[in-house]
């Protein structure tokens, strides 16, 4: 399957050190939430609102990675994975999100980095995946200008303990996710729905990167630091009055609040004023600092409409009815993401490691105990495709890490909605490899990739 409509040549090989990977992040698959001194974190919080999550599902067990982590790294070692993108729960390392250290939590990390390390799979150590300590939460969360501090609190913790050992590390997951989603739409953690606190938690989140990449550089003098961005083109979802003008604004929120000021130094011409009131001397300095690669989560595109009544004057959308889209509604759309991999690439100047990109589905085994995807292989098949394309296109593409190796907890959809390489039957905790783990294998392998 060609990406590129009406290009049948064969891409030239990608290069020996291109990164093949696969990313998961620690709320979603650990599990052993009450376990070995962990605090709470704001989606233990979010899980208990009734309604909150489908099927009123948890994290508290998810795929008792905490407990199972040897079997997963067999799991990535089996599909041929150079390197594993994971991340660390700060609120087993810190329960309180600052003060007293767990000695537990530290060693479970250790453990899993050393298992990595000798299973030849190179450890990329994501410091944020949405999981904020609730202790924090309660004074304020990403809205309190302190968390700046908390955070590179934190990650000083984590470089001094891992950095022995883990070089690659990102600061953030989906920064545009957690803020939108959890400061101005209240879907998610902490269900927070006022545009202050968003735009507060933006610019927050903004300065704890800038101090991160600043404490990670000075104790880990090897590291490769990067954020990863969700970047999806936003689309207007009519013709109506302002709908183009929501398409915009959503486009800065989502695409440019993050990159553009950690690497360009300003924020979107759209948001820049409703940013300046948080903004002090100085700030934008804070947060624009040397980043090593630029990291894209791509999926499909995303819709906006205008909405007066909405408070940021826009809506979320739904794609047209007429589109391709995976089994779970999400649109399929290939070239998308090869623009996008040329737009990252021209903006900003970085390498470019794509740190999620699958398919979600409702799955089941079949009579022989086997999961049958090909949606999932024709996905992939098509977005490595386009990946393809857009380096021979010239843009700096370095990595491609599945989004995930296992089947879990997906947020609001609970466990609904699967997009593991790998089945997980959650009553019993047994892993089956999906027809997809065998194709990426065989892709990773430099195998025919034949769906
Ligand atoms: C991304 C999240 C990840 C997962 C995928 C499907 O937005 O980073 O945790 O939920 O979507």
């Amino acid at each position: 399957m060609s990406a590129d409509s009406g290009t049948t040549r064969p891409s030239p090989p990608l290069p020996r050190d291109f990164v093949w990977g696969v990313s998961t992040s620690s709320y979603q698959i650990e599990g052993a939430t009450q376990v070995d001194g962990r605090g709470p974190s704001i989606w233990d919080t979010h899980c208990r609102r009734p309604g909150a999550i489908a099927n009123g599902d948890t994290g508290d067990v998810a795929c008792d990675h905490y407990h199972r982590y040897q079997d997963d790294v067999a799991l990535m070692r089996e599909l041929g994975v150079r390197a594993y993108r994971f991340s660390v729960a700060w609120p087993r390392l810190l329960p309180r999100g600052r003060g007293p250290v767990n000695e537990a939590g530290l060693a479970f990390y250790d453990r899993l980095i050393d298992a990595l390390l000798a299973a030849n799979i190179e450890p990329w150590l994501c410091l944020y995946h949405w999981d904020l300590p609730q202790a924090l939460d309660d004074l304020g969360g990403w809205t309190n200008r302190d968390s700046v501090g908390w955070f590179s609190d934190y990650a000083a913790l984590v470089a001094h303990r891992y950095g022995d050992r883990v070089k690659r590390f990102a600061t953030f997951n989906e920064p545009s996710v957690f803020t939108l989603f959890g400061y101005a739409f209240a879907w998610n953690a902490p269900a927070v729905g006022e545009p202050s606190a968003f735009h507060k938690a933006i610019h927050h989140v903004n300065l704890a990167h800038g101090a991160t990449v600043d404490v990670l550089r000075s104790l880990v003098p090897a590291a490769s630091v990067g954020c990863i961005h969700n970047r999806q083109p936003c689309f207007a979802a009519g013709n109506g009055p302002g709908d183009a003008e929501a398409a915009a604004k959503l486009d800065a929120y989502w695409n440019g609040a993050f990159p553009d000021p950690q690497i360009l130094g300003h924020y979107p011409a759209a948001i820049a004023a409703v940013m300046e009131p948080w903004e002090q001397p100085g700030d934008l300095a804070r947060i624009c600092r040397r980043v090593d690669w630029f990291g894209v989560n791509h999926y499909g595109p995303i819709y906006a409409r205008a909405d007066a009544g909405a408070a940021l004057g826009f809506a979320w959308a739904d794609p047209p009815k007429d589109v391709p889209r995976s089994p779970i509604g999400w649109q399929v759309a290939p070239e998308a993401f090869r623009d996008t991999l040329l737009e990252v690439d021209r903006r900003y100047r970085l390498p470019v490691f794509v740190l999620e990109n699958g398919a979600g589905a409702v799955e089941q085994p079949d009579a022989k105990a086997q999961v049958n995807d090909p949606e999932r292989i024709a996905y992939l098949a098509a977005y490595t495709d386009a990946l393809r394309a857009a380096r021979e296109q010239g843009a700096d593409v370095r990595g491609y890490f599945v989004w995930s190796l296992l089947d879990n907890f997906e947020w609001g959809s609970g466990y609904a909605n699967r997009f593991g390489l790998v089945y997980v039957d959650y009553p019993t905790q047994r892993r089956i490899p999906k027809a997809s783990a065998a194709w990426y294998a065989r892709l990773i392998a430099g195998q025919p990739a034949a769906a």
